[in-house]
């Protein structure tokens, strides 16, 4: 029998608003937002700040991890990814704040933003508009507007864009323009292989895809990678409407490695590994990798895609692995793009 995936007809019935192709124009929107002019943002310069905050919920505050990843050894001062209304007490006028919310209409984004400006900490926005564009206007605040996408989650190559070029405007990461084109090529290239018009035999999203149906998947990554994990794990909740569980190594290897064994239901480890990782790294996870498979008795499925750049190395995994929560999505006879739970959850708010 025909593959499912292979079979076009059949899964454009799943993808009545079209998800696929949202996915498949990753790189076209980081393409596009590199060419937006961005003189809402003043220059200053970065010993002005002492700390910085990304402020976000679901798809925007995965955007705020990815930049942290790719930048985290170029900064000079703590920086954190925040999602929940309260903030922390360092946050003050020293303070950078980068505030994502893709609608701007995000009530947990809305309070911290407030909240950030009240404390006198020199506040940036990102999104589309909603709430959070009227009320950085208002406020004085630079609103950087990016492309709207199907859904939030679709709009992470924007926001990532977005927030490194705003990081470079204020001198906290140097030129980042280069590496963003040369990943946007690389990710041009891995899109072509795994497209839905790539057939299953040869196609490594769709094969994941089916690898981890009626499975549950359990991520593992080191922190260099923490954002690709912790990406994935959303999108099998908000695309594949499945629940799965990321974890940090090494500490995984202290603790969870012990719960792997007889556990009755069917887990998958998947390993989402750093194609630039250091050597020390790599030992650890061959110990943690080899010792899982003695536990679990399973083969765990392993990401592992080369990369030329830290960007590339963040955003070629997420790029696939989207596509493995899009094509599970057709595999469970769902419909990828409507979150009707989370928006339930808003309008309750
Ligand atoms: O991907 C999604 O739809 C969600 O995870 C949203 O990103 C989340 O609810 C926050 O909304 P927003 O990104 O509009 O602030």
């Amino acid at each position: 029998m025909r593959n499912l995936l292979d079979n076009r007809r059949a899964i454009s019935r799943f993808d009545s608003e079209g998800m696929l192709d949202a996915v498949g124009q990753f790189p076209d929107y980081m393409s596009d937002q590199l060419s937006a002019v961005l003189t809402t943002v003043k220059r200053t310069s970065r010993s002005k700040f002492r700390n910085m905050i990304f402020i976000g919920m679901g798809g925007s505050a995965s955007a705020a991890d990815v930049v942290l990843d790719w930048s985290t050894s170029k900064l000079t001062v703590p920086a954190i990814v925040h999602r929940d209304p309260v903030l922390p007490k360092f946050v003050n006028s020293d303070t950078l704040s980068i505030v994502l919310s893709y609608s701007g209409d995000t009530r947990e984004s809305l309070v911290a933003f407030r909240e950030a400006s009240r404390r006198g900490s020199r506040v940036i926005s990102i999104g589309t508009g909603g709430r959070l564009q009227t009320l950085s206007r208002e406020l004085g605040v630079p609103f950087l507007t990016v492309k709207r996408a199907l859904a939030p989650r679709a709009a992470l190559g924007q926001m990532v864009v977005a927030s490194a070029l705003a990081l470079h405007r204020l001198e906290m990461v140097s030129d980042p323009k280069t590496e963003i084109e040369v990943t946007i090529r690389q990710l041009r290239q891995l899109n072509n292989t795994i497209r839905p018009r790539v057939p299953f035999s040869r196609n490594l999203a769709k094969q994941l895809a089916r690898s981890l149906n009626s499975r549950f998947p359990i991520i593992f990554a080191f922190r260099t990678m923490g954002s690709v994990a912790r990406r994935f794990k959303n999108q099998l909740a908000e695309n594949s409407k499945i629940i799965a569980k990321c974890s940090l190594l090494p500490e995984a290897g202290h603790n969870e490695i012990e719960a792997l064994s007889d556990q009755g239901f069917p887990l998958v480890p998947v390993f989402i590994r750093d194609p630039l990782g250091s050597k020390p790294e790599r030992n650890l996870l061959e110990s943690f990798l080899s010792t899982v498979k003695l536990a679990s008795g399973i083969i765990p499925e392993q990401v592992r895609l080369d990369a030329d750049t830290r960007l590339g190395a963040l955003l070629k995994p997420i790029l696939l692995l989207d596509y493995v929560s899009v094509y599970l999505a057709f595999l469970r006879g769902i419909d990828p793009t409507d979150t009707p739970w989370i928006r339930l959850y808003k309008q309750r708010q």
